[in-house]
């Protein structure tokens, strides 16, 4: 992996093929990983950047409380850092999307385009961001696992969990992985993010919205509700898998993503 210092942390970072840029943006609590097969398959004809945000995989650690502001902030100072300035396509996944929400907002001149998977455009309702940070406090104290305990069951489908144990296990190990202070910090942040929704509105730049037709998270019929917000987005409900859509059917959402890129002037 690649390194960058920008905001007083060493970001790690993906950075394969030529092309036009594409950002990949994880979830919480993972790394760049999660879009291996993303990587794979867009850097041959993409320039495809794939991050580890502050305090996750092999990036530095970073704060008491990691806002989506400033995961967006160094992702636009890794961007300048790589002296990329023409326009980018900004893919998230869930926490990755709360980050792209963010980046629209403050840097929305530097998007060609936006891809949203498996997201939600709302804030924490009270009782979530309490819960947040009161797990925040326990994974202080206690470590990763019971966090991933709680979230374990709703990122896949049940039929990925049959067939793909691997992949599974191998995502909960990244997960169980995470530095407790980052997991903290950034629950901190989440619970605290904005609204999004009154903003979709006024999103200008084609954007592409990506859900896994089981997603337990961020719910399908959630999702096409903000594709029809976003003037001219598009939707693509991925058959029989979850919220971790692009690694539980990589071949359908590489489709799509590619369908939107090559449409993209
Ligand atoms: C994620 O996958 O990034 C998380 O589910 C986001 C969240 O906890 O809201």
């Amino acid at each position: 992996m690649n390194t960058k210092t920008v905001n007083a942390v060493e970001l790690a970072f993906v950075d394969r093929g030529t092309g036009p840029a594409v950002v990949l943006v994880h979830g919480f609590p993972l790394d760049h990983s999660m879009w291996n097969e993303q990587i794979d398959v867009l850097s041959a004809d993409y320039r495809v950047i794939a991050p580890d945000l502050r305090g996750f995989g092999r990036s530095g650690a970073g704060g008491d409380t990691i806002t989506m502001e400033q995961l967006a902030d160094d992702l636009a100072g890794l961007l300048d850092a790589l002296q990329l300035h023409e326009p980018i396509v900004f893919c998230g996944l869930s926490m990755g999307g709360y980050v792209a929400f963010q980046f629209q907002r403050k840097y929305g001149a530097r998007l060609r385009g936006l891809i949203l998977c498996d997201t939600r455009a709302a804030a924490d309702t009270p009782e979530k961001a309490a819960a947040r940070r009161e797990m925040a406090e326990r994974v202080l104290s206690d470590g990763p696992q019971p966090l991933v305990d709680g979230m374990a069951p709703l990122l896949f489908a049940p039929e990925t969990v049959e067939n793909r144990p691997e992949m599974v296990e191998s995502l909960l190990s990244v997960m169980l992985g995470t530095d407790r202070r980052t997991i903290a910090a950034v629950s901190l942040g989440m619970a605290d993010r904005a609204d999004f929704t009154p903003e979709l509105h006024a999103i200008e730049c084609p954007t592409l919205v990506i859900v896994g037709q089981f997603d337990a998270i961020s719910p399908s019929d959630e999702m096409r509700e903000i594709a029809a917000a976003i003037p001219g987005a598009r939707f693509a409900e991925i058959p029989a898998v979850g919220h971790m859509s692009p690694m539980e059917d990589p071949a359908e959402v590489n489709a799509a993503i590619l369908e939107f890129l090559g449409g993209l002037s």
